[in-house]
């Protein structure tokens, strides 16, 4: 008979959101093929988990492509800013199959890239495979399926009249992007990629000495089970309930604030479902981190409403009904500017002191 290792059960389809730090399964002793994670009491060090973890196979290649863009950026005199969008998952098994996943769908993330690439930034999109994008966010997900905006007749096949003037606004931003060369897209599957990735991104920054802003948007998982007490193979079902045991991922905003990347601006995320925990969450994200700027948003809410908090100040950015309902203001737009006023006061900051923060 299957027993618990510890924590809370699992239900059967494995879907859950990774973003909840009660999140935690407990499964599977039952079998020779269940994955045998035993939890620790806290989360390794990230020096410990590159240690012990293997790099993705298209590291080297995006390395490569960052490297370039952010040259090119950098002697044409534009800013860089690496947003990362949408959620990681956690594989079960090494031989995926089954994963846990997240809601995030990429909206934050799509949309300020868009605005960013709007204020002349060059923009690192750091996203989870098929999340949203910029541009195309307009078309992906907002209907059925594509086809729903068009309309075929004896002349061929058109924009349906009704989506024709956004379509136009949306393809010309999108091809003057193109031809500026001014957006870069990676992609991400699995938190081992996130972690990699954001990593090999921020130390190739840092190191052409660029003070880029990174806007960490991404839903990045909590909990994790370890490459050496994964499952190789499929979990089977006939053994009984399935109990799982995770690791937690490490607090990777530390090494990337003081030893990958000192000289960025950091602005972070935090996601909570109580409001009245938000002020001191974020607060404390920025006292054990030392980064600049925490984003504080509600789940429910946070299409319209979000607080920007740092060590001295904390403001709102708030939509009316009427701005959200019926002029279709998105939030990002007033979140970005905000922000560039504020990576503009810290270059100037760090220029004058010689030293950022
Ligand atoms: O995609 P949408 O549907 O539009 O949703 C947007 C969002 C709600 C996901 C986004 O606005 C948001 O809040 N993202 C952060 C979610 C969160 O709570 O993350 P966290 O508390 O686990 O992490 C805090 C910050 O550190 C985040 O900026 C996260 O990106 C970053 N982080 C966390 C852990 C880790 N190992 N690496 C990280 O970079």
């Amino acid at each position: 008979k299957p027993s618990p290792l510890n924590g809370s059960h699992l239900s059967s389809d494995i879907h859950s959101n990774g973003l909840n730090s009660q999140q935690h399964f407990i499964p599977s002793l039952s079998g020779a093929s269940t994955p045998a994670s035993t939890a620790s009491p806290g989360p390794v060090s990230a020096e410990v988990y590159f240690a012990s973890h293997v790099a993705p196979k298209s590291l080297h290649e995006n390395a490569e492509k960052i490297r370039s863009f952010v040259d090119r950026h950098m002697h044409e005199g534009r800013r860089v800013v690496l947003v990362t969008s949408g959620g990681t998952t956690v594989p079960l098994e090494t031989q995926t199959v089954r994963f846990i996943d997240n809601f995030s769908a990429g909206t934050r993330g799509a949309t300020s890239a868009e605005f960013f690439l709007e204020e002349g930034y060059a923009v690192i999109f750091m996203h989870r495979q098929f999340s949203l994008q910029p541009f195309s966010r307009h078309y992906s997900h907002s209907r059925n399926c594509f086809l729903e905006f068009m309309e075929a007749d004896d002349e061929g096949i058109h924009v349906m009249p009704a989506y024709v003037d956004k379509m136009r606004t949306v393809l010309a931003e999108y091809r003057a992007t193109q031809k500026a060369g001014t957006l870069l897209t990676l992609d991400f599957v699995t938190i081992n990629d996130y972690l990699f990735l954001l990593r090999e991104a921020a130390q190739i920054i840092s190191k052409m000495d660029v003070n880029a802003m990174y806007y960490l948007a991404a839903a990045v998982s909590d909990f994790f089970i370890p490459a050496d007490k994964m499952s190789e193979h499929k979990i089977q079902s006939g053994d009984g309930l399935l109990n799982l045991s995770m690791d937690q991922v490490p607090k990777i905003l530390k090494p990337l604030v003081n030893d990958w990347t000192p000289k960025a601006f950091i602005v972070s995320f935090k996601l909570e479902t109580d409001e009245a925990l938000l002020p001191l969450k974020s607060r404390q994200a920025l006292k054990r981190y030392g980064h600049q700027i925490v984003i504080g948003n509600i789940l429910t809410t946070r299409k319209r409403v979000v607080k920007m908090i740092t060590m001295d100040s904390e403001s709102e950015i708030r939509l009316t009904a009427e701005e959200e309902e019926v002029q279709h203001i998105e939030i990002e737009s007033r979140i970005v500017p905000e922000l560039i006023k504020r990576h503009s006061e810290w270059i100037e900051d760090c220029g004058k002191h010689g030293r950022c923060g």
